[in-house]
């Protein structure tokens, strides 16, 4: 059998992350070298049961350390980096955008700056075959209106101060390869779904939310559209990106599936009536809660909000022969499946200064709730 090939991917016990080291991992190719700073949104135990694992290593760090960074390419010999550490909470950002700016944008550039240096004094062939590989967003293609798509001829339009930085990485890694040749390769991806995602983001927050009996937030009118992947297809995307891709390319991924807020939100609620009914969970029965729908309330926008995301996906299917594997309503069951049957994780998620952190700043959602 060949060797197994070293990665370097950052952000590994983060949502995303978590997904890829367990895809690669599992592929029996690779041997992944998980490089984490461990902030508030990653969670340690997702990968416990790897820990002396022979193919996965777990470094406690961040991205801005240059000095750490360096001795990491000098120590494992990578034969390619996966970049998916990053600040990646829309709402966080408009709270104060320094922590966004701090490792999307001067993290992306240490991490380049190390992989180039590293690169140059690799062998011939060793150099050709390495790749940096950098996982980002649609949404740093701006709003849509009713019709279109984004791709990768979109112009960038960011809006929000987690877009802008990340649309600034992406600049980073583009002149990365135009000015340095370093082989890199980007992927902008739409929003993910899946296990081990924090509960900040729309889907698990509405499931915990809902089964803990507190209100479900719908910004606005709940009528802003995104476009949902499971976790596993992006993963799967972003390997064949690396494996595959062309150096200086970019591959937009998406779900193919459209969903308004509001119509994902009860979407929610209709599994969770069916698999968790109210009647069955002792609080929710005496408060006499009939629905998780009741839970619904309508609140104060986000600033910003960006209305429409859509990808075509037409050039990653036609040049990588990747498309979506995993249907919404079947990852939808699949993924609240995960967070009835994870309570451990979902208590350690849930702790720490999470609440508190909503209740002191999400202040533009105070001015309104109606049902
Ligand atoms: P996440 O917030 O769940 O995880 C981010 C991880 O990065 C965490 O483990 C965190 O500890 C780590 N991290 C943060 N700052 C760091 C630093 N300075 N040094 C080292 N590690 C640090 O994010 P996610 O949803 O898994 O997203 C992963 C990547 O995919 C991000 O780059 C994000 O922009 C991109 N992306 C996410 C989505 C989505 O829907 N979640 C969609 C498209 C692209
Ligand atoms: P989110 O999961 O934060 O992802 P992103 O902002 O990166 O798309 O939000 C997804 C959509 O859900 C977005 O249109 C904002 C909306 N939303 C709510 O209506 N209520 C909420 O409590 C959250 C977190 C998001």
């Amino acid at each position: 059998m060949a060797e197994k090939q070293t990665i370097l991917l950052t952000g590994g016990s983060g949502f995303i992350g978590t997904n890829m080291v367990r895809l690669l991992i599992d592929s029996g190719h690779y041997r992944v070298v998980n490089f984490d700073a461990l902030t508030y949104a990653a969670n340690p135990s997702s990968l416990d049961d790897l820990n002396g694992n022979p193919n996965y290593e777990f470094v406690n760090g961040n991205i801005t350390d240059r000095e750490l960074v360096s001795s990491l390419f000098a120590k494992y010999h990578p034969a390619g980096v996966m970049h998916l550490a990053a600040e990646s909470h829309v709402d966080r950002s408009i709270v104060s955008a320094e922590d966004f700016v701090q490792t999307n944008v001067v993290g992306t550039y240490t991490m380049l700056e190390a992989a180039r240096l590293y690169w140059n004094g690799l062998p011939e062939q060793e150099k050709k075959s390495f790749r940096f590989l950098h996982v980002s967003t649609d949404e740093v293609f701006g709003s849509l209106g009713p019709e279109g798509y984004f791709s990768e001829e979109t112009p960038y339009a960011p809006n929000s101060p987690y877009s802008a930085s990340k649309a600034s990485s992406d600049h980073f890694v583009r002149a990365y390869y135009h000015t340095y040749g370093l082989p890199t390769v980007i992927t902008n991806c739409s929003n993910n779904y899946g296990p081990y995602q924090f509960p900040e983001k729309l889907i698990p927050l509405m499931i915990l939310n809902a089964l803990s009996g507190k209100l479900l937030p719908v910004y606005g009118d709940g009528s802003n559209v995104r476009d949902w992947i499971y976790v596993e297809d992006h993963c799967k995307a972003v390997r064949l990106a690396f494996e595959k891709g062309r150096p200086g390319e970019v591959y937009a991924v998406g779900g193919g599936n459209e969903q308004k807020n509001l119509n994902l939100v009860n979407q929610i609620c209709s599994i969770l009536d069916d698999v968790a009914p109210p009647v069955e969970i002792p609080e929710l029965r005496e408060r006499g809660l009939q629905s998780y729908k009741d839970l619904i309330r309508f609140v104060t926008d986000r600033p910003g909000h960006d209305r429409r995301y859509a990808i075509d996906s037409a050039k990653i299917t036609r040049e990588l022969g990747w498309q979506p594997e995993v249907g919404f309503e079947v990852g939808l069951r699949r993924t609240i499946e995960w967070y009835l049957t994870n309570p451990k994780w979902v208590d350690q998620a849930s702790a720490g200064s999470y609440g508190e952190w909503i209740e002191k700043n999400y202040a533009w959602r105070a001015g309104k709730e109606s049902k």
